[in-house]
């Protein structure tokens, strides 16, 4: 951009914020933009930042604004500022303020609690853009392709939309915290996301629907408790962020529900009657049902990190502040304080794992966690109808909640996927049957051959029910020149 001060940005910025008429704001993200443009250009889908792909941009917030289809060049994007409508006379629902009016600026008293679950929430956004980038070389189609793509900008504008209540509402330091989201790097050394799960490798395709299944959906649980927030712009920052994350599931959800759909139809017509034969499974190119499950056990325990320490005094304190409530807290019924109240929580005690009742306060991680937990089933639910369908008596399941942790009470137990404490030895020998192994993976980058033909699909994934934007099968959803 030669010169800022020239840019129109509610052309350039799709807002519902009033961008123009607020100086201040505007000349803080004309500062922050080049260096946005120059992340993406480095660090968002490699090899594509050419190619016209069709993509939905939102530009307004009602029904008919926020989903505007077209073919777009991804630094191009129109990455907006967009807020769900205001609640007239919104009240703070839960925690020691309930009931007073919403705060429409930044309480000084949680001024350093709230930048940082913005900047932790913001972290994330880039880091998946990031974790993502080498996808479109290996895109089993082009629907495929557009859909990581979407998922992408997408990723990319919630981190417009943390930086914005960074700029607007945190001064200086939120300045410099909006600069660091576009210097740290998502399993850097040096300087890495602030979070596990977006420190680690996303090597392929089944690794990426897994993520936007289990991941982004703790993107949701986050999202869905800040929306709750007393401090309204984030609330009504975090409804509208909403909107777009549920189709980060579905493509999670369909991706992995397509990848078992053609795996049965294969072995069907193959005559296996066994779907752990993953041998002659993987003779036919498709992806076994058993490597399905341990990459499932791997994403969902890395991602349970994710929602910290099952007893934490931290989520109490925002809960407390009115900061961050629990997942659709205004559909709940209790008295919205919890001073007295109690909620049970896994614990390992003297090599057992026992549910104990502990302080609702400070057992808010762990209710999360729980609500994840069944939202998640929703889905493998899903996924086993159609194992069903096909005839084979192979059910996916959830691991225990213990399996795989790294932080909380769990933390580096040798416990199985059923949830049974083994000795060290015993996990060791095991691992490689509960946690993808080498041969997995080696088979799973075998697979991951571009295909770029319209219409087509790679072998190992079936084609979708429908296309997006109720597309014909063939649309060229990403333009390939040659
Ligand atoms: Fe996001
Ligand atoms: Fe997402």
């Amino acid at each position: 951009m030669p010169d800022g001060m020239m840019v129109d940005y509610d052309g350039l910025i799709p807002n519902n914020v009033g961008l123009n008429q607020d100086a201040r704001l505007r000349k803080a993200i004309e500062t922050w933009h080049p260096g946005y443009i120059d992340w993406w250009k480095q660090m968002g889908p490699e090899g594509f930042q050419e190619n016209l792909v069709y993509l939905r941009t939102a530009v307004g917030v009602d029904p008919k604004g926020w989903a505007k289809f077209d073919y777009v060049r991804m630094p191009e994007y129109k990455w907006g500022i967009l807020l769900a409508p205001a609640v007239e006379d919104r009240r703070i629902g839960f925690g020691a303020h309930k009931g007073e009016p919403a705060w429409q600026d930044v309480p000084g008293e949680y001024r350093a609690m709230l930048r940082r679950i913005i900047v932790i929430q913001g972290d994330t956004e880039p880091a998946s853009v990031e974790q993502q980038r080498h996808l479109g070389a290996t895109a089993p189609s082009l629907y495929d392709m557009r859909n990581l793509f979407q998922v992408n900008v997408e990723e990319g504008r919630h981190l417009w939309a943390m930086v914005y209540l960074l700029q607007k509402y945190f001064g200086r330091d939120g300045r410099e915290e909006a600069e660091d989201l576009l210097r740290r790097r998502s399993g850097s050394q040096d300087s890495p996301r602030m979070l596990g799960a977006f420190n680690e490798a996303t090597p392929d395709w089944l690794s990426f629907y897994m993520f936007t299944f289990f991941t982004d959906r703790d993107g949701k649980m986050q999202l869905e408790a800040l929306a709750q927030s007393g401090f309204d712009p984030l609330s009504r920052t975090c409804r509208f962020m909403l909107t777009e994350e549920a189709h980060h599931m579905f493509v999670g959800e369909t991706g992995v529900a397509r990848i078992i759909e053609r795996t049965c139809q294969a072995m069907r017509a193959a005559g296996i009657e066994d779907p752990g034969d993953s041998e002659r499974v993987r003779a036919l190119g498709v992806i076994d049902l058993p490597a399905l499950q341990r990459k499932m056990n791997l994403h969902f325990s890395l991602t349970l990190d994710l929602f910290g320490a099952e007893i934490s005094t931290n989520a109490a304190n925002l809960f407390n502040a009115g900061l961050k409530g629990r997942y659709r807290e205004d559909k709940l019924t209790d008295d919205h304080v919890l001073r007295d109240a109690t909620y049970p929580v896994l614990r390992c005690i003297d090599g057992a794992i026992v549910s104990e009742a502990a302080p609702a306060l400070s057992a808010l991680n762990m209710r999360l966690r729980d609500d994840y937990v069944a939202d998640c089933q929703g889905g493998v639910g899903r996924w086993n109808k159609i194992i069903e369908k096909a005839g084979y008596d192979f059910r996916l399941t959830l691991p225990h909640v213990a399996f795989n942790r790294h932080i909380g009470e769990f933390t580096a137990l040798p416990v199985d996927t059923e949830g049974r404490l083994l000795d060290a030895a015993s996990w060791a020998a095991r691992r490689d049957t509960m946690l993808p192994n080498a041969d997995d993976a080696a088979y799973v980058a075998s697979l991951m051959r571009p295909v770029s033909a319209r219409g087509a699909y790679a072998n190992w994934i079936a084609s979708p029910k429908v296309g997006i934007d109720n597309k014909p099968g063939d649309f060229e959803y990403v333009r390939i020149e040659d």
